[in-house]
């Protein structure tokens, strides 16, 4: 009985069969490496994506390196030319009821914190505890007793740009959130009228529900904070030159 030997009928089959299971092998790698680029490929672009909102974050609130050149409101319809100047910066001098509050800041030529403007003027209206304007009209200082006149006027700043007033908060009214009207102009610079936000949380409207608020950056809604017993923030304006 002839044994199995190379050349044998039997033996070119099981080299048949093993040529098979070793294609069989090698397909079976190969799509298993396959499968695996094709995971990675898929992976990728889901990591890019949930990476780019945190670098697409706004500015944080206040930061006035963020706001550029001071926005410009509507004056609307209460705005008297030709007020006085405050004497110690106290726009309350008829000493109207209200919650007490003082905002300070700087004025400066450019858009960043690098040009403070000496002798700037910031004219400054606003409504009263009630919100009601005194008067309730627009016009020139001199059209108006002095007793019609009240939480008007101007400040100047100094040689650093600092300026500073106190009042009281305004009311809000007709789905205006708080705000207090301003001016500010200096010599070669264009002048800005904007408006400061002084909305307080629980307060009726809020600057979303505010047309010109809502449309205001962040550096102009105001930040209070107590100090010694009066409500203080700060505003500052960058003016562009003319
Ligand atoms: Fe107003």
């Amino acid at each position: 009985m002839a044994g199995l030997s190379e050349g044998s009928p039997m033996s070119r089959t099981w080299k048949i069969v093993l040529a098979v299971l070793a294609v069989a092998v090698l397909l079976a790698a190969a799509y298993a490496w396959s499968m695996s680029r094709r995971l990675q490929t898929t992976v990728v672009p889901n990591v890019s994506p949930s990476l780019s909102p945190q670098s697409s974050v706004s500015p944080a609130a206040g930061d006035v390196s963020s706001c550029g050149l001071t926005p410009t409101t509507t004056t609307g319809p209460y705005y008297i030319s030709g007020t006085p100047q405050l004497t110690g910066g106290n726009l309350n001098y008829t000493s109207l009821p209200g919650t007490p509050m003082k905002i300070s800041g700087y004025v400066y030529g450019s858009v960043d914190n690098t040009k403070p403007l000496n002798n700037a003027i910031i004219e400054i209206w606003q409504a009263d505890n009630s919100g009601r304007y005194h008067p309730q009209a627009q016009g020139a200082a001199n059209q108006f007793s002095s007793d019609q006149l009240a939480l008007r006027g101007y400040v100047t700043t100094d040689a650093k740009g600092y300026y500073e007033f106190t009042s009281i908060f305004p009311a809000e009214y007709e789905g205006r959130v708080r705000h207090v009207h301003t001016r500010a102009s200096a010599t070669g610079y264009t002048p800005v009228v904007t408006q400061m936000i002084t909305y307080l949380a629980g307060d009726k409207v809020t600057p979303q529900q505010d047309n010109i608020a809502s449309e205001l950056p962040a550096c102009n809604m105001l930040k209070f904070t107590d100090t010694g017993g009066v409500r203080t923030s700060a505003f500052d304006f960058h003016l562009a030159g003319q």
